[in-house]
């Protein structure tokens, strides 16, 4: 066998997958170390060929898995592993270059520089700040509060009480104090923040549990007043820019002094991709730039590892590359419209039901819901044992409450349909 019928194999089995993904049921069906049984307790002596591990993959692997690329997957934010995104990979390991400096490779630097560039306009942020690419939001924050500390050291951060966990886990790694905000009554940080021995705010355009959006232009302006950094966390809601009548969510980001965005959330990339930009690339150039003798920086080129944590980096450019080329700006605002159409759709079914209540706003693609009456997680946990559907619950004031979050460029209005008949047969039982 040759790695071309490999490959072949290889390709066969993404594209039946990928055809076939709504067959499976969305969350696995398996108890803790079910896998583990199954899998052998050494490594094999010898090689295996290509074909053993694709049968074990189907027999042992795909039924303990989560299925991220069904189409009724509503769980968290739903994502896509799109198929330039899919292809990109493939070719991303094919090259495995290490972009850490230009030197190392220097058409992976430039082409990351430019998709940022690109992302940038497409999402209406300002261009010219430095961009680049880290793994995952968690990351991209922990480099932001890193450069904000060093414009004040020991200041406290300050995110919302809606802020997502990552942001508090960044500020304890970075060794500065955290605080929470409060938020008004549709989940947005109050404005009105005591900045006094501040080092940074982190402003949430998109709210892991409601996807609120916090008033970022009044925030920038309390913080510019007061010398305090300004991080914007819109992970997942940052996407939605792409389309002009979702940009309000994006008003006052140009006066941040950082601001992360996840193609891996809403925006058709695979995991892992996390778009970083900055207006102060100096602060993060004096919190990560190192240069060891063995890495000699070349004069007039960026080395993206002087900006963040990392010293080894993929080639993640390349997907969002493919991503942005193969649907265009047309092809994204087409999806993120369809996507934020199906979410008022749900919220509309919800409302028109006795019995059930929509709890937050759902400008986005997101829709918090829950029965007034039955236990919401045991309604979430049959629905999703059905296996036709995954969604997850969360607590807003107290009281649990249910998420179904559309993310997956496969997920049509049937499945949004299906989705409610089977919430509304699990309460009902
Ligand atoms: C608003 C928000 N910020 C940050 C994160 C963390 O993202 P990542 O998994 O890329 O670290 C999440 C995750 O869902 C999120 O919802």
């Amino acid at each position: 066998m040759t790695f071309r019928d490999d490959l072949d194999r290889a390709a066969d089995w993404a594209d039946a997958y990928l055809r076939h993904a709504g067959d499976h049921p969305v969350a696995a069906r398996v108890e803790p170390g079910d896998v583990r049984a199954r899998l052998p307790d050494a490594p094999p002596e010898h090689g295996e060929p290509f074909e053993a591990m694709l049968r074990d993959l189907d027999e042992v692997i795909v039924p303990g898995l989560t299925h991220w690329n069904h189409p009724r997957f509503f769980a968290w934010f739903a994502n896509t592993g799109s198929e330039p995104g899919v292809l990109a990979e493939l070719l991303i390991a094919a090259l495995n270059v290490n972009a850490f400096t230009w030197l190392s490779s220097p058409a992976a630097t430039e082409l990351e520089v430019t998709v940022m560039d690109w992302l940038a306009q497409l999402l209406g942020l300002p261009r010219g700040w430095h961009g680049h690419i880290e793994d995952t939001a968690s990351t991209a924050t922990i480099a932001a509060l890193a450069a904000a500390r060093t414009r004040r050291p020991g200041g406290a951060v300050v995110a919302s009480e809606q802020a997502n966990f990552s942001v508090e886990k960044a500020a304890r790694l970075v060794g500065l104090p955290f605080r929470k905000a409060p938020v008004d009554d549709e989940f947005r940080m109050l404005p009105e923040l005591d900045l006094d021995g501040v080092a940074a705010v982190v402003a949430t355009v998109g709210t892991t549990a409601t996807t609120s959006v916090d008033p970022v232009r009044e925030i920038a302006r309390r913080c510019a007043e007061a010398g305090v950094w300004l991080h914007v966390d819109a992970a997942y809601a940052g996407s939605a820019a792409v389309c002009p009548e979702l940009r309000w969510c994006v008003d006052g980001v140009d006066r941040a002094d950082s601001v992360v965005v996840n193609p891996h959330k809403w925006l058709f990339t695979p995991m892992d991709c996390s778009a970083l930009w900055t207006r102060r690339p100096e602060a993060f150039h004096e919190a990560f730039a190192y240069v060891p003798d063995y890495l000699a920086a070349t004069p007039e080129a960026i080395d993206v590892k002087d900006y963040g944590p990392a010293l080894g980096r993929r080639f993640r450019a390349l997907k969002l590359w493919f991503v942005l080329r193969w649907f265009g700006a047309e092809g994204l605002r087409a999806l993120i419209r369809e996507h934020v159409r199906l979410a008022q759709l749900f919220a509309s079914l919800v409302e028109a039901e006795p019995g059930w209540e929509v709890v937050a706003p759902h400008p986005f693609s997101t829709v918090c819901f829950r029965h007034v009456e039955a236990d919401n997680d045991e309604v979430a946990r049959a629905a999703t044992a059905t296996g036709e559907l995954f969604v997850a619950t969360t607590k807003l004031r107290g009281r649990t409450i249910i998420r179904l979050a559309i993310g997956n460029e496969r997920t049509t209005e049937a499945d949004v349909r299906r989705a409610w008949e089977v919430l509304r047969s699990s309460a009902a039982a």
